[in-house]
């Protein structure tokens, strides 16, 4: 595998139309822009990720509590929509479905891991159907595990990021230990929202960055409002890495608002609201880890409000293709690798 160079420049050019970006990642994936969103439990659904893979980046489907007839349904429904363009499938290892598994590397171009010892037998199922396998880690130990067990691709997570986070090390030093460590391409995860921020950690070396709680905001989200407003006026300082919402997933460290947080711990009642799913309801347990969306109803802002410390910059919801290019406006052709 080639080496990348190390410089990058940055342009003020914000021509992206029908501009492409290389780097060991776009390569591997075959997509446009060094951007994947990240694939968030029920609120990264079929359609946020067409939305940024139609833009040009790699849209991920977030982990789907799905029986496989449906979950091969909503694969099909992803395929069709984004036309051949490669899109992606995260799983969290606490919650996996194998079968899940074999039925997203048929489809998608990358199956990803996230909270669980690397798993060669998962990598093997993901290569035999053709799917590049990839992992998100949150030390350089867990990297050289990763790839040792067969990763063609790894996200290193800081921990500014939103939701589960993983290690213990900033973005940036986790970023520069995980390169030092491995040479499969290496994205960028955590406190990265604004087209600066993506632009300093592809200078820092990294193949591509990998974006959640600025995709909060996406109208494809499948966000619940008071969720979504939550977020759009939240600044960094608002949010805290804690282990409040470990009802159905122990000994997991995660970052949300502060607010829900406190109102999770405040309240009282084992239940703080439902979701609805077809004819069916199911309640919402007290410090449950799921997030509100859409289809849920109750105390919204006691629930697993996940956010990371990039939140202040997330003001406005727009299209997610619009945030896309927003994101990669601060790089173009003088960002290209040879
Ligand atoms: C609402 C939300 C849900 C998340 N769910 C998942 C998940 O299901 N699987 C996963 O690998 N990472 C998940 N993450 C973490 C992301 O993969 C990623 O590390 C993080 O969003 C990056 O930091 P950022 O939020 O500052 O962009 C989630 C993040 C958020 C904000």
């Amino acid at each position: 595998m080639a080496e990348p160079e190390t410089t990058l420049e940055k342009t003020t050019s914000r021509n992206y139309a029908g501009d492409t970006v290389s780097t060991r990642f776009t390569d591997l994936i075959g997509c446009r822009w060094p951007l994947q969103s990240a694939g968030m439990g029920l609120v990264a659904g079929v359609d946020l990720a067409a939305a940024v893979t139609n833009a040009g980046a790699l849209g991920m489907l977030g982990p789907q509590p799905l029986p496989p007839d449906a979950f091969d349904a909503a694969l099909g429904t992803l395929a069709e929509r984004t036309d051949g363009r490669p899109f992606g499938v995260n799983f969290l290892m606490p919650f996996l479905d194998a079968r899940q598994v074999e039925l997203a590397a048929r489809r998608a171009h990358l199956v990803e891991f996230f909270y669980g010892d690397p798993d060669p037998e998962l990598i093997r199922i993901g290569h035999a159907a053709d799917a590049f396998v990839g992992w998100q880690v949150g030390s350089a130990d867990e990297a050289r595990a990763a790839v040792r067990a067969g990763c063609d691709l790894l996200v290193a997570q800081g921990t500014e990021a939103g939701g589960h986070v993983r290690g213990t090390e900033p973005r940036d030093a986790i970023l520069a230990n995980v390169m030092a460590a491995v040479d499969v391409p290496v994205l960028a995860a955590g406190g990265i929202a604004t087209a600066e921020q993506a632009a300093a950690a592809l200078g820092a070396g990294a193949d591509g960055v990998r974006v959640g709680t600025g995709f909060l905001a996406a109208t494809e989200a499948d966000v619940h409002p008071d969720y979504l407003t939550a977020i759009l006026t939240a600044d960094g300082t608002d949010t805290v890495l804690t282990e409040v919402f470990t009802l159905d997933w122990p000994e997991a460290p995660h970052r949300v608002l502060r607010s829900a947080a406190e109102r999770a711990r405040s309240g009282d009642g084992e239940v703080v609201g439902e979701l609805t799913a077809g004819e069916r309801r199911h309640p919402i347990p007290r410090f449950a880890t799921m997030p509100p969306t859409r289809a849920v109803r109750g105390d919204i802002a006691a629930m697993a409000l996940y956010a990371g410390q990039a939140v202040g910059a997330v003001s406005t919801e727009q299209p997610a293709a619009e945030i896309v290019h927003g994101l990669m406006s601060e790089i173009g052709s003088s960002t290209r690798r040879v």
